[in-house]
């Protein structure tokens, strides 16, 4: 099989069947009910966002700043506002790891998985917070919401490498024990 190439053909193919499973159910789900107040939000948003050129991207940060998160039954409604289909809106959703389908833990930390910090050594901090925090591979958040672990690729702090970023700040030059205090200062304090 020919190696992938992208982050995110990697992470389709490192998805465990309950990911993929939990994907295809996030794209089924029902659109918002008519009575549904989150939708008089939304349409504020397409009103303001979407006229203007490109406007998918600007809506759909809007929403996740006012929900914490893209709802998976209001994309039906963000699509229809932009006359777009559910699954071209839900295929921005998923390609951008900034967007979420629910809301992240009380902090979030984003480890960096691309070449250069690969290069040194993320992948095992990764793996290693991940089985810290009782996380399946791809990340998430800990079942107590004190904690969302996330992949991202690219901090702009290669010559750092390997970075973090916990809560919009950046961490550089990370090992086993930098990350650790990372986790526990993040879990200690949610
Ligand atoms: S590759 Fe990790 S910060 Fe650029």
């Amino acid at each position: 099989m020919r190696d992938p190439s992208t982050p995110r053909q990697q992470e389709v193919l490192l998805a465990t069947p309950s990911e993929l499973r939990d994907r295809i159910r996030q794209l089924g789900k029902p659109a918002a009910r008519a009575d549904d107040p989150r939708l008089a939000q939304v349409h504020a948003i397409l009103s303001e966002l979407g006229a203007q050129p490109g406007p998918l991207l600007p809506v759909l940060h809007a929403v996740q700043d006012a929900f914490g998160c893209i709802p998976p039954e209001l994309v039906g409604p963000i699509a229809e506002g932009l006359n777009l289909s559910r699954a071209e809106v839900h295929g921005v959703i998923t390609y951008y790891h900034h967007f979420r389908s629910e809301p992240a833990g009380r902090h979030v930390l984003e480890v960096c998985r691309a070449e250069s910090c690969q290069a040194m050594g993320s992948e095992a901090l990764w793996h290693e917070a991940c089985a810290g925090l009782g996380l399946p591979a791809g990340g998430g958040t800990t079942v107590d919401g004190a904690l969302t672990l996330e992949p991202v690729y690219c901090l702009g702090l290669c010559a750092q490498s390997p970075a973090a970023m916990l809560d919009g700040h950046p961490h550089a030059r990370l090992d086993t024990g930098r990350m650790s205090s990372l986790v526990a200062r993040s879990v200690e304090a949610a």
